[in-house]
């Protein structure tokens, strides 16, 4: 191997995990940002954002709908990756040394921690539900079909699951600005070996058998 290409690290998010991770990220903060000026009058200056209050309205399930789509994608590329396994348990009863940034008591994890799980399952179960009460609660398109029982529990449980999804993302945000290299792996893809085996090291051993199977059978036709 070429000394650029062992420079350029592991592969942890392709190009297109990147892009769809960032159209969701931008689409979700785009929906906080409109939903928090729906929600109560002391936001009501986000609205300016969107252009006008008539236009957040509009704008917001939409952006909705858009960001499913896109989560969904999300959601089933990520689903092998994000299976709690038993070390995960493990790692979230010494959570706090993970607080404490005791890493070497830690267990090895693999390509995700068990808190990055969470988030996923979180959003997994959010998404979804934010979409539906979302529909429900759509005017002028659907509203004005449901029962109102089912209109004020829609508003209600809408309002919750965003909460939730709301604190879910500010831990997910500050954990990425915590743990140094995550932005960067999600920005350019690559990380180095060195950061992999510290935060990752299940998810280096298998890159790396990975990788000397791969070298092993190019030695092998390169020896026919
Ligand atoms: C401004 C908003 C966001 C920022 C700054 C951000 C940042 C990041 C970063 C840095 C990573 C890579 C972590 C690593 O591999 O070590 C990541 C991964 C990920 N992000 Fe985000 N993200 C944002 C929004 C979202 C949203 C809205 C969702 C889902 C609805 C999401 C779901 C995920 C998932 C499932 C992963 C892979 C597993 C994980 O690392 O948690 N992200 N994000």
């Amino acid at each position: 191997m070429s000394q650029s290409k062992k420079e350029r690290g592991i592969l942890r998010y392709g190009w297109f995990s990147r892009l769809n991770h960032w159209t969701i990220a931008i689409s979700f903060v785009l929906l906080v940002l409109s939903g928090l000026a729906l929600f109560h009058p002391f936001f009501w200056g986000f609205t300016a954002l969107f252009g006008g209050p008539i236009m957040t309205r509009i704008l917001h399930p939409f952006i909705g709908v858009f960001m499913s789509v896109f989560f969904a994608i999300m959601a089933v590329r990520f689903f092998k990756d994000s299976l709690i396994k038993r070390h995960d348990i493990q790692w979230l009863k010494q959570i706090k040394d993970v607080l404490s940034n005791r890493d070497e008591k830690l267990p090895p994890v693999g390509k995700s921690n068990a808190g990055q799980k969470l988030v996923y399952w979180i959003m997994v179960f959010s998404v979804p539900v934010l979409l539906v009460t979302g529909v429900i609660i759509w005017q002028p398109y659907f509203a004005d079909a449901m029962p109102i029982t089912l209109l004020r529990l829609g508003a209600l449980l809408h309002a919750f699951v965003a909460f939730l999804a709301i604190i879910t993302l500010i831990i997910h945000i500050y954990s990425g600005i915590w743990v140094k290299g995550s932005f960067q792996a999600m920005v350019r893809g690559r990380v180095s070996k060195a950061w992999a085996k510290h935060h990752h090291d299940l998810w280096y051993q298998e890159k790396m058998d990975e990788e000397r199977r791969r070298k092993e059978s190019l030695d092998r036709i390169a020896g026919q």
